[in-house]
């Protein structure tokens, strides 16, 4: 998909409002399909006229003035993305008068994600593919727009959705083909050419790092456990450095404490965090953020045989912590808690944030509209929500009262690895808080937002990609 500056096709797009009367061209038209009641202008409500003869036209609604939001541009035009390529439409040509009082980079940039957004696809095992009619040719005519911000913000945008795309792709792939050799050389061969240096540590230095927790959920598997550590250097003035710690279990059966089997079907994407955080590697070093960030995944699959770990198994951590384990399916915390120590000890991250799809609670709570946060550090934390919210990702962060800190204390042990009944996704955020070190650090529970079982505005059904978007503004605006 190209964009352009000013006019450029005779098929037009026009944006109305609900409580707009008239439009500048196709009054016509527009006063009919409002009379006939065909047409409200409800956000994301689409009207096309495509007749022979007639000019061709899509009118776009955006819902009630006040209310319109960069999110809501995004997903309005997502939906009208959807419904040109529906017409076998392949140029278009929007005209907007109004800048809602956003900056006018914002709104392209919106409108631009949500066109490119429509693009995404998870087709590879269909043999007989749908003949997909592609958006190539888009005419912005926006009052005010100039050609090096055009192509500057549409760059921008380019190399998120990618990341996004990516990040969605590595997540829906099955775990047959999708195990930690594979997820590590995905991220060298997406990174490298970016000059990300991807080192990736097989079981032996694992086991000499200590990282006792991790290896321990690894060895009921066949397939070699990776560490993978991707070190992207924006800034070569600064030693200041965020780490970006993904949860990597490339399949999720639970181990000895075996999943029901309706819940394994979709846990492939039980790597969902290290999806995101190679995602938004991928979009921070194309768009060269002078920014120094390192991507951490402890990648491995939670599987059963002889060698696998057991439930009642008391284990130790590269920390020295010990840990009682009480539930071989309350796995992710055990491989991100030896993810977290490294980035705190060894690459001596001033800032920390983890994402993972950790717990069942966290859909319980909070469904598939907002990820759960758990943090140490109130101004890291309101960093991400702005940029969470300038996303369209939400998050609502979850408390941290000491009292649920005892829930996870052992009788044998420094620590247990489940905290019994109750507030399962805060117990599990203050378990990962014990491997910090102390560091500003914000863990973002994704369980419920980086998987659907249906489709939701421009998220598609499967994986999401969410919070790559966030993680790259976050990083950008640090
Ligand atoms: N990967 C799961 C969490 C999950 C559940 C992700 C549903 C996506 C959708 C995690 O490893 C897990 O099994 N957590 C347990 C923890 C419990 C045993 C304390 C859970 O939530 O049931
Ligand atoms: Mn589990
Ligand atoms: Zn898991």
């Amino acid at each position: 998909m190209e964009f352009f500056i000013g006019k450029g096709s005779n098929i037009k797009l026009i944006t109305v409002y609900e409580d707009q009367e008239t439009v500048g061209t196709q009054k016509e038209l527009f006063k009919f399909i409002k009379e006939e009641a065909f047409f409200k202008g409800k956000s994301g409500e689409t009207y096309g006229d495509f007749s022979l003869n007639g000019e061709k036209v899509l009118f776009l609604g955006l819902g009630k003035k006040d209310k319109v939001t960069l999110n809501s541009i995004r997903k309005a035009f997502f939906k009208s993305a959807k419904e040109l390529s529906k017409f076998k439409v392949d140029e278009i040509e929007i005209k907007i008068n109004d800048h809602f009082d956003l900056e006018v980079k914002d709104l392209v940039g919106a409108i631009a994600e949500g066109f490119l957004q429509s693009e995404y696809v998870f087709d590879k095992y269909i043999s007989e593919k749908k003949d997909k009619t592609k958006l190539e040719k888009v005419y912005m005519d926006i009052e005010d727009l100039k050609e090096e911000e055009l192509e500057s913000t549409i760059q921008e945008v380019k190399n998120v959705v990618d990341g996004i795309f990516l990040s969605r792709d590595l997540i829906n792939e099955r775990a047959i083909n999708m195990y930690p050799e594979i997820l590590a050389n995905s991220a060298k061969e997406n990174l490298e050419p970016l000059k990300v240096k991807v080192e990736i540590f097989g079981r032996e230095k694992i086991e000499e790092l200590g990282m006792r927790a991790f290896s321990a959920v690894s060895e009921g598997s066949t397939k070699e456990p990776k560490f993978i550590v991707m070190t992207y250097n924006g800034d070569t003035q600064s030693d200041e450095k965020i780490a970006l710690v993904g949860k990597g279990v490339t399949y999720d059966s639970g181990g000895y404490s075996l999943k029901p089997s309706g819940s394994m079907d979709t846990m492939h994407s039980d790597m969902g965090g290290s999806g995101t955080v190679i995602g938004a590697m991928k979009a921070i070093a194309a768009s060269k953020l002078k920014k120094n960030i390192v991507g951490v995944v402890a990648a491995c699959e939670n599987m059963i045989s002889g060698g696998a770990y057991k439930p009642g198994d008391i284990i130790g951590s590269m920390s020295g912590k010990t840990i009682e384990v009480l539930n071989t399916d309350a796995e992710g915390r055990l491989t991100i808690a030896d993810a977290l120590y490294y980035a705190a000890t060894v690459v001596k991250a001033d800032k920390i944030i983890d994402l993972a799809t950790l717990t069942g609670a966290c859909v319980v709570a909070l469904g598939d509209v907002n990820t759960g946060a758990i943090s140490n550090n109130d101004e890291l934390m309101k960093d991400i929500k702005e940029a969470s919210e300038l996303s369209g990702e939400p998050i609502w962060e979850l408390p941290t009262n000491e009292e649920y800190g005892e829930l996870i204390k052992s009788e044998v042990a420094d620590l247990k690895n489940v905290g019994g009944k109750g507030a399962g996704t805060i117990t599990a955020g203050l378990f990962l808080k014990e491997f910090v070190n102390e560091k500003p650090w914000v863990h973002l529970d994704i369980a419920g937002t980086a998987y659907l079982d249906k489709e939701m505005g421009y998220l598609p059904k499967g994986a999401t990609g969410v919070h790559v978007k966030t993680l790259y503004n976050m990083v950008k605006n640090q």
